[in-house]
């Protein structure tokens, strides 16, 4: 079976609408189980995979995420171009709740993740070039996919990725505005350095739900108001996906 598309849904995201002839597929991998099943479906007349990165009911917070199962079950299932939608915090003063960004650099605070495919004992050391850590003509169609649709997004920026789950300090957010970082997630790595790793192409979808803290004016950060942000931000993902498999 061919995948033309696999998309990995974040926050917000838990299954993708509109799917139809929809099969679900428990994939073993080498390194334990994905965050769930891969739903694969026809949308647009194409065949799209798609994974909940946080289960299908949220249960596994950005540290805990099997990003290594993951892409792994994307790929053995025949993905070879993933588009990762991920929830952030925007600290660029034009990156407000309900942006659309498709970043183009990534600055990695996680730790303590597992980073590599060849992190298991007697695995030879690759070294992959990551000096552009997303596929520019996937990037570049996802773009072009949300213009068509009449939508705004902002082509490029710098995601800096934390550990979370917590969100981050005021003094944190300033130090990254420093660093060159234009928004914050916490789950852009190593998903997109494993992604390389399998010589997937891969880009990012970001959906910014709030600004970060400190960066707009609200005193504090309503976790509420990310949810309401994200569910309106999520809505377009499907017409941007749609387009971009329509004119694959
Ligand atoms: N920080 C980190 N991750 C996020 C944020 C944030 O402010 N909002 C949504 N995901």
């Amino acid at each position: 079976m061919s995948i033309d598309l696999a998309v990995i849904g974040g926050s917000g995201l838990y299954a993708f609408e509109g799917l139809e002839n929809v099969e679900r597929q428990r994939v073993e991998t080498p390194f334990g189980p994905a965050s769930g099943d891969v739903v694969t479906g026809d949308f647009r007349g194409k065949r799209l995979a798609f994974l909940a990165r946080h289960g299908e009911s949220h249960t596994l917070p950005p540290h805990r995420v099997n990003y290594r199962a993951n892409l792994w079950a994307l790929h053995s299932l025949g993905a070879r171009r993933v588009v990762a939608v991920n929830a952030v915090g925007g600290i660029r003063d034009d990156m407000g709740p309900r942006t659309l960004v498709v970043p183009d650099q990534i600055i990695d605070y996680t730790h303590g993740r597992y980073t590599s495919f060849n992190d298991v004992d007697g695995a030879e050391v690759r070294h992959i070039d990551f000096s552009e850590p997303y596929t520019q003509s996937l990037r570049q169609a996802i773009v072009a996919a949300a213009r068509a649709e009449g939508l705004a997004i902002i082509d490029g920026g710098v995601h800096g990725v934390t550990q979370g789950p917590r969100l981050e300090t005021r003094a944190e957010i300033a130090r990254m505005r420093r660093d060159g970082c234009d928004l914050v997630g916490m789950t852009g790595m190593p998903e997109a350095a494993l992604a390389r790793e399998l010589d997937l192409e891969f880009a990012c979808l970001a959906l910014v739900a709030n600004y970060a803290a400190g960066a707009g004016d609200e005193a504090e950060i309503s976790i509420e108001e990310i949810f309401a942000h994200l569910a309106a931000a999520t809505a377009n993902v499907p017409p941007i996906l749609g387009r971009l498999l329509a004119d694959a």
